[in-house]
């Protein structure tokens, strides 16, 4: 049973079928997850009663067919060093393949669509290539630094905890560059006049943003929960 002071993430903790839901509905359930109800109906300026019941509608409805390929329940399982493990190859290795893939593609729907388009794919060619290094850097950090750190130390050092913050931070520069691209594109929606390859590109990018969100969640509200809770010493 939900009720305003329900925070998002956990909604999504209960439902992943929810993350569909929160993605079209533009709530934030990663870099914000921590956010209750009440918190998000008063940004969205609506009645949270009416939030509340659309989410417990939502929920009682959910059903398997329409079940996002994302398997919380078993990820919610796993020690914090076989989190580590799986977010390396389901996120870090699928994004990092996607951003190397939309890159060039961004550029020449820029190049051809210019004229038509060119107020609007300058922009999203600006966010995406800000995203690009935001994300590469993140990566990098995580893998190099502080997951290494990590599995060095099952109980957390305030240090430690210091350098899990950071990431969340840079989780948040990386959902508010999303977030702006959404905007700009209504959710990847190509222009009616899209040729196959502006399609194809919106679509990547849809495909990469959905992954962010689901990679942020699982760091922020099962993986980095989970190691806070091992104590500190
Ligand atoms: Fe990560
Ligand atoms: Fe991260």
């Amino acid at each position: 049973m939900i009720d305003i002071h329900t925070k998002i993430e956990d909604v999504v903790k209960v439902d992943s079928n929810m993350i569909g839901f929160f993605n079209k509905e533009k709530i934030d359930f990663c870099c914000n997850g921590y956010m209750t109800i009440a918190d998000v109906a008063k940004e969205k300026n609506i009645d949270p009663i009416i939030l509340v019941r659309k989410i417990q509608d939502k929920l009682d409805t959910s059903n398997s067919k329409e079940k996002e390929i994302i398997d919380l329940d078993d990820f919610k399982e796993l020690r914090v060093g076989e989190m580590i493990d799986s977010i390396l190859i389901d996120h870090h290795e699928k994004e990092r393949n996607l951003l190397f893939e939309i890159d060039p593609l961004l550029n020449k729907i820029l190049s051809v669509h210019f004229e038509h388009h060119g107020g609007d794919l300058i922009m999203l060619h600006s966010l995406f290539a800000s995203l690009k290094k935001e994300l590469e850097e993140h990566f990098i950090k995580e893998e190099k630094i502080t997951f290494p750190l990590m599995l060095e130390n099952e109980y957390p050092t305030k240090d430690l905890i210091r350098e899990v913050e950071a990431l969340e931070a840079d989780h948040e520069k990386a959902g508010d560059l999303i977030k702006e691209m959404i905007e700009l594109t209504d959710w990847f929606k190509a222009p009616k006049d899209a040729c196959g390859t502006y399609i194809h590109t919106f679509d990547l990018l849809e495909e990469l943003v959905k992954d962010v969100f689901v990679h942020i969640f699982k760091e922020n509200s099962i993986m980095f929960e989970k190691y806070r809770g091992n104590g500190g010493k």
